[in-house]
């Protein structure tokens, strides 16, 4: 049995193709995708751009002119990330994002690239019946925030991390929340969120946020969504 993480990651490898600009999301499958395309070559020589000061640490480490700021506006050819949850609904699927605090970077990069590649193992397909949704939160507004999801009779919680007192801060200095939902309309619940003034963004990707969805599975199965 081999790590699905490398088997997505060297499928994913003939998507970069000519890319010049090469967009980079963050959590552990992309770490497996960068250390493959480092094997390969592949980032030489290539301008990058990353949703997170992690990854963007990661490839100055190893290609140090080669990191763009996300300040520069560059159009990724190419944007490579994972997801958390995957769920179906209908003929479309929906990526749910977030578990490293990276959302809203990743939404941006997602957003504005020529193509977008998710890769990430089967098992995360989500059949529940509700799901955990990240949100990113301007932290002066939490308590107003907490009150309009009460409202919306929206279950959540301020996300702490271990080693530290108090929420976790994403690279923008935001506070993450994880909401507890119903999978049925995520697309919907989206836009129902940020209409609460102080969230920023949530995890959910819609299908214009993605062109490919690679999934690997431990004995080697991979199936492509296109
Ligand atoms: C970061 O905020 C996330 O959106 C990650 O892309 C997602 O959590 C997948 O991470 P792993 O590859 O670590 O599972």
């Amino acid at each position: 049995m081999e790590d699905p993480k490398a088997i997505v990651a060297r499928h994913a490898l003939k998507y970069i193709g000519d890319a010049k600009l090469v967009g980079l999301g963050t959590g552990r499958t992309v770490r497996k995708l960068i250390e493959v395309l480092q094997e390969a070559g592949l980032l030489n020589g290539k301008k990058v751009v990353a949703s997170s000061l992690d990854t963007e640490l990661l490839i100055a480490k190893a290609f140090p002119d080669s990191v763009l700021s996300l300040v520069s506006g560059s159009i990724p050819d190419v944007y490579f990330d994972s997801f958390d949850q995957l769920v179906k609904g209908g003929n479309s699927w929906t990526l749910v994002k977030g578990g490293g605090g990276a959302l809203l970077r990743e939404k941006v990069l997602s957003y504005s690239s020529r193509r977008r590649v998710f890769l990430g193992e089967k098992s995360k397909l989500w059949e529940g019946r509700t799901i955990k949704v990240p949100i990113e939160v301007v932290p002066v507004a939490l308590s107003y925030v907490l009150r309009g999801l009460e409202n919306m009779k929206v279950v959540a919680e301020v996300r702490e991390g271990t080693g530290k007192i108090g929420p976790v801060l994403t690279d923008n200095g935001n506070v993450v929340m994880d909401v507890v939902v119903e999978t049925k309309d995520l697309c919907h619940l989206d836009k129902r969120l940020k209409s609460i003034p102080g969230v920023i963004e949530t995890g959910v990707f819609c299908e214009e946020l993605y062109d490919v969805i690679i999934l690997g599975d431990p004995t080697g199965n991979v199936e492509i969504v296109e």
